[in-house]
């Protein structure tokens, strides 16, 4: 191995483990991490409360990546989620999901959002995920909650006041600059098919995101009454006709995100909602505001949403008919929490199957058919 290679390799290693730490300096504490408030949470969490899930490796038809390829190399498939303690388990188990399913597991590059203030800190977090994937590529963002805190208004549920809900409108300038095309996934999601395909999906210009769309939900009931009497508001829709899509699983196109100055448009509008509550809920509404009715439309198997359950706690919701490649938990009840409470809904099952946290009540291997709730 000669000296370039070595550099090459201590560039990668200084993006990939290091580089978190020099910006989240200020934040590293001592304190034990504790877990979220609403009973989602769990009081304590360490690198050694999680098996290490196995590891896959490419098929024969992948694109090949060179060994310490920097994270701009144009064959990497690159997620984002966020990552902080209170859905810490959620966000391993996507990420397990991920990989089983993935054909080309080794080109998956992971880019993790943690706030800056998380109570288990971005560094314990970078541990832990580097305990459970050994060799995953990933990197930990730092997300500075000051960017968005005096922008966000109360809503109906304290979790989607979250700062790190709105992470994913700075994904444009966090995310390096190479990076064109991200798929921006929630925490509280399983992927049962192949990564690589939503990956693929094409966004025909000028289309900014691409998410699944649900044209027959109401959309007036997103927006207040004070939103649809303001003439000059709500002709944000006149020449569109919206539809609703859910933020939790996005295709974005960076440079067209980038260039367009989205990020912007939406935190205008968050300005906007600061003054005149224009919506109820936290993230999603300015997404709208900006977009619906301008997504490339996604096949609604990337999405089964609302597995959570609606807003009445231990209502268990079944999965829509039709093909499933993406499974996700939105709503008020969480797959983690129902298990441990020894009440589980029959699909919070498929989840157990990919959780990794020791102190689980639950145990089911990933290949124990969870395909067999996914026919029904
Ligand atoms: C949608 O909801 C609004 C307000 O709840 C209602 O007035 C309207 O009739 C509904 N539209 C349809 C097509 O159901």
């Amino acid at each position: 191995m000669g000296f370039r290679r070595r550099s090459v390799e201590l560039l990668f290693v200084f993006w990939v483990v290091l580089w978190p730490f020099c910006l989240g300096i200020r934040s590293i504490n001592s304190r034990l991490p504790v877990g979220g408030g609403d009973g989602f949470g769990f009081s304590m969490y360490g690198a050694s409360e999680f098996v290490e899930a196995p590891q896959y490796r490419n098929g024969n038809d992948c694109p090949a990546i060179k060994p310490y390829a920097s994270l701009c190399d144009p064959s990497f498939v690159h997620i984002a989620m966020t990552l902080d303690s209170e859905y810490l388990r959620g966000s391993l188990a996507a990420v397990y999901s991920i990989n089983h399913h993935a054909s080309c597991p080794e080109n998956i590059f992971f880019h993790f959002i943690a706030a800056e203030f998380d109570p288990a800190s971005p560094r314990l977090l970078n541990q832990i995920v580097r305990s459970t994937f050994p060799s995953l590529k990933f990197k930990v963002h730092i997300f500075r909650e000051d960017k968005v805190i005096n922008l966000i208004s109360s809503s109906i549920r304290e979790a989607l006041e979250n700062p790190l809900n709105f992470a994913r409108i700075y994904l444009g300038e966090m995310l390096d600059s190479c990076i064109d095309r991200v798929i921006y996934l929630d925490s509280d999601i399983i992927v049962v098919d192949d990564i690589q395909e939503l990956w693929n999906t094409k966004l025909t210009n000028p289309a900014v995101i691409g998410a699944p769309e649900y044209c027959h939900a109401n959309f007036t009931n997103y927006f207040t009454p004070a939103f649809w009497s303001d003439p000059v508001l709500s002709r944000v829709f006149k020449s569109r006709k919206p539809c609703y899509f859910n933020t939790g699983v996005m295709v974005m196109d960076l440079e067209r995100w980038r260039k367009g100055n989205y990020k912007k448009m939406i935190e205008n509008w968050m300005e906007i909602q600061k003054k005149l509550r224009i919506y109820e809920l936290g993230s999603l509404p300015p997404f709208l505001l900006v977009f619906a009715g301008n997504v490339e439309p996604i096949h609604h198997r990337w999405n089964q949403h609302g597995l959570g359950g609606d807003n009445v706690r231990g209502s268990c919701r079944p999965i829509h008919p039709g093909p499933v490649s993406l499974l996700h938990w939105s709503g008020k009840g969480k797959p983690w929490a129902r298990l441990d409470s020894g009440n589980p809904c029959p699909i919070d099952r498929v989840w157990a199957s990919f959780d990794l946290f020791k102190g689980k009540s639950l145990v089911a291997a990933p290949s124990m058919g969870y395909s067999s709730y996914l026919k029904q």
